[in-house]
């Protein structure tokens, strides 16, 4: 068994490349931030202000998540028994997944489901603590990037294809203002850890990203595909 943890800023590729070498390989993929949007999903749903430690901290004990996964469907995540893949997918999620986020309870809430899910199975986890705080003991650690301009180009792609009017320019100031965001938050702030490989994709495309991660696991681990 072995766990690969998968760091790094939004919009790097983690979770397609991510959700491609977990099936390469046969091992299972956990989305941490689909854990959070789940959570920022249950409290807008109560009609709560995500950001607020004193409402979002009494929802914690009435929250079940889990995680499934099945070959047609790749991974679903369930939030007390319903379905919800879809609809943490919803910009407005974006937001109440970073406010949840950075309330302590929150993360200490999902820390132990995360941990307790590699030590069952070989996983690859992503999200931005994974290497540092969730599973500092991992065999592989990697610090997944790429240069904001290109994230914000393969952003905007994204929304040309789905007729979204947003400018590349909006979309980079983004891009810079989530990162900052996330650096500088007091709680587990996204770093990279001092024994990660850094993987900068700027340049590379989906195929070579894939390849690469790959290759740095099977460094590390014996008896990889
Ligand atoms: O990766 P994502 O966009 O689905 O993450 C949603 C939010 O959750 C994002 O604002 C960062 C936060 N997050 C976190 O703080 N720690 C993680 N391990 C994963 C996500």
């Amino acid at each position: 068994m072995f766990a690969v943890a998968i760091d790094g800023p939004a919009g790097a590729g983690k979770s397609t490349i991510a959700r491609k070498v977990a099936a390469d390989l046969s091992i299972i993929y956990v989305d941490t931030g689909a854990m959070y949007r789940a959570i920022g999903a249950y409290a807008l749903k109560k009609g709560l202000d995500p950001h607020s430690r004193e409402q979002v901290t009494p929802l914690l004990p009435e929250i079940r998540l889990e995680l499934n996964h099945s070959p047609e469907e790749g991974q679903r995540i369930f939030l007390n028994g319903q379905d919800v893949s879809e609809q943490i997918r919803l910009p407005e999620m974006s937001m109440a997944a970073s406010a949840v986020s950075a309330i302590p309870e929150v993360r200490a809430f999902l820390l132990e489901q995360q941990r307790s899910l590699a030590r069952r199975q070989s996983v690859i986890m992503d999200g931005r603590d994974i290497g540092t705080v969730v599973l500092p003991q991992a065999e592989v650690k990697i610090f997944l990037t790429a240069a904001a301009e290109e994230r914000a180009r393969r952003r905007w792609k994204e929304y040309q294809e789905k007729g979204l009017p947003d400018s590349y320019e909006a979309i980079l100031a983004d891009v810079i203002q989530r990162d900052e965001q996330d650096k500088n938050r007091p709680i587990a702030p996204l770093r990279q850890a001092e024994d990660a490989v850094l993987l900068d994709t700027t340049g590379l495309n989906f195929a070579q990203s894939v390849e690469k991660v790959k290759e740095i696991i099977r460094e590390r681990v014996a008896d990889v595909l």
